[in-house]
């Protein structure tokens, strides 16, 4: 088994298609391939040193999952397996995709969410992303002056993912010591 695990919640593929350029940038000698949420469970994700959670953005400002109208169970359904859940010792990354045109004040808010349930467990976050290059009004994905994780943006920015998503690979491959 490969020391990172790639998890996503998604709706129209989109979250999916980015976790496959993840782990084809990392190589299967470190990353297996990932797995829909809906069809993880936790001895799945602690199974892993390092892990890679997606997510994007549904609803207003919502993880995914049924009551945002998703065709399939996502994210949403499987937050009730973080209550008391331990990620000590583990190193935990998080990218999200929204639409900074079109939702504006709440802008990638479900990583922020994702964020905080995983922040809990004692996972050490890595993976954190400058603001430059997005305009919004509101995002609980920010901290400071970055984003919590990667940020992708394929409604209005797609020209950009693909330097993105390569950028932040090997930012977080440095921080997870790959
Ligand atoms: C009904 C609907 C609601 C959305 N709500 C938000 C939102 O609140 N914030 C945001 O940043 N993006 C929002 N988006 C944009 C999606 O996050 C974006 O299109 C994403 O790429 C979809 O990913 P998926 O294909 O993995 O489901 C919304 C999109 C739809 C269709």
């Amino acid at each position: 088994m490969a020391k990172v695990g790639i998890f996503f919640g998604t709706d129209t593929g989109s979250t999916r298609k980015i976790a496959k350029q993840i782990q084809k940038l990392l190589g299967p000698d470190i990353a297996d391939k990932p797995k829909n949420i809906n069809r993880t469970t936790v001895e799945d994700l602690t199974a892993y040193d390092c892990l890679i959670l997606g997510t994007p953005t549904l609803g207003e400002g919502k993880l995914p999952g049924l009551s945002c109208d998703c065709q399939e169970e996502s994210w949403e359904e499987f937050m009730p397996n973080f209550e008391g859940l331990d990620l000590s010792g583990k190193t935990v990354a998080l990218y999200g995709l929204g639409d900074q045109v079109g939702y504006a004040d709440e802008f990638v808010d479900a990583l922020g969410e994702l964020y905080d349930y995983v922040a809990n467990t004692g996972a050490t976050m890595v993976g954190f992303w400058p603001l430059d290059g997005y305009e919004f009004n509101s995002s609980n994905a920010v901290d400071g002056d970055e984003f919590v994780g990667l940020v992708i943006d394929k409604d209005n920015q797609s020209s950009l993912t693909d330097q993105r998503v390569a950028g932040w690979v090997e930012q977080i491959s440095a921080e997870m010591g790959l």
